[in-house]
């Protein structure tokens, strides 16, 4: 019964808990000249095993998207490999896991979670970008120190998935209206164009906001800054079809898979971030 109500309100977000299931979805959306990203669902574990079974996870998990010969990434996040116990440890993991990425023609994300961890998660990547250079981190453009971070890891030329936010944060720490997390989410995009124009940064627009990437699309055209050195990531589930058309029209798109069985406080995230989707929700469960 478990799974079967599982399946029904996860369904729109992720194509099943099991590994399995995200790979099979993922040769399904690579056959549409999308990239891949892969999360298994968990955060803010609480024992020092717990982070070595995430990792030992994500090793076999390499072995698997090498073997199947699929185009994909992994982002984790940093609770989920023990930060909130030990950041040397931490630290240790995900020098494993990126030295994993390399070896296998992959590479590490770093996710960005509450504003509590963002000095923790920015030094982590610092680190890993010394040793891993293909190694990314997604920034939030509704924090309002976002932009002297975005300065401080420009000279490093960073990897960046600049991303709204997802968290629920106090008003002096993130903006609170929607159209200022919007602007600055703009000026950060030029910014991170910018730098990819003299090939210091790699931007990742991470954002299902279509009228958003159209003016960064044009800002970048307009710059002569050509459609392969940014990349667009949206996750499963959402607006696929203007995923499958942004592949079409030459932009680089990768979509964003979870798995796992750790799922309920990333699918409340989902749930907040529109109305509607609580309305889908009720239906599917009704159905
Ligand atoms: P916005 O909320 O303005 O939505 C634009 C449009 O997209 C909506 O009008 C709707 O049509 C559609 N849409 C958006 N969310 C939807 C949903 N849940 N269901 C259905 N339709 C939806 N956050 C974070 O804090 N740390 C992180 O590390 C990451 N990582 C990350 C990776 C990737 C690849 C993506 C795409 C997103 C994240 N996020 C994240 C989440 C991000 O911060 C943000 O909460 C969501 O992307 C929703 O914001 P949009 O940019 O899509 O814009």
């Amino acid at each position: 019964m478990r799974s079967a109500f599982v399946k029904r309100a996860t369904r729109k977000f992720m194509p099943g808990e099991r590994p399995e299931d995200a790979l099979a979805a993922g040769k399904t959306i690579a056959a549409t000249d999308r990239g891949l990203i892969y999360t298994k669902l968990g955060e803010a574990i609480t024992s020092a095993d717990e982070a070595v079974a995430v990792r030992d996870h994500y090793l076999g998990f390499f072995d698997q998207i090498r073997a199947m010969q699929l185009p994909a990434q992994v982002s984790v996040k940093p609770t989920q490999l023990g930060l909130d116990l030990s950041q040397p440890e931490c630290e240790r993991h995900l020098m494993s896991l990126a030295a994993k990425a390399e070896s296998t023609g992959s590479a590490l994300w770093l996710d960005m979670e509450d504003s509590g961890y963002v000095d923790r998660t920015l030094d982590l990547y610092v680190a890993l970008l010394g040793k891993y250079p293909s190694t990314g981190v997604a920034m939030q453009a509704y924090l309002r120190r976002t932009p002297t971070d975005l300065e401080r890891l420009l000279p490093l030329r960073p990897t960046v998935r600049l991303v709204k936010g997802a968290y629920d944060e106090p008003k002096t720490v993130a903006f609170e209206h929607k159209s200022d997390t919007d602007r600055a989410y703009f000026e950060l995009a030029s910014k991170l164009l910018d730098a990819a124009a003299n090939g210091s940064c790699t931007p990742i627009f991470g954002t299902h906001d279509l009228p958003l990437i159209s003016r960064i699309a044009s800002h970048a055209a307009k710059a002569g800054i050509a459609n392969d050195k940014y990349q667009i990531h949206m996750l499963y589930g959402i607006r696929d079809a203007a995923q499958r058309q942004l592949a079409r029209d030459g932009h680089t798109v990768k979509t964003l898979i979870s798995y796992g069985s750790a799922w309920y406080r990333w699918y409340m995230r989902r749930l907040a971030e529109r109305p509607a989707n609580v309305l889908f929700l009720v239906r599917s469960l009704l159905a």
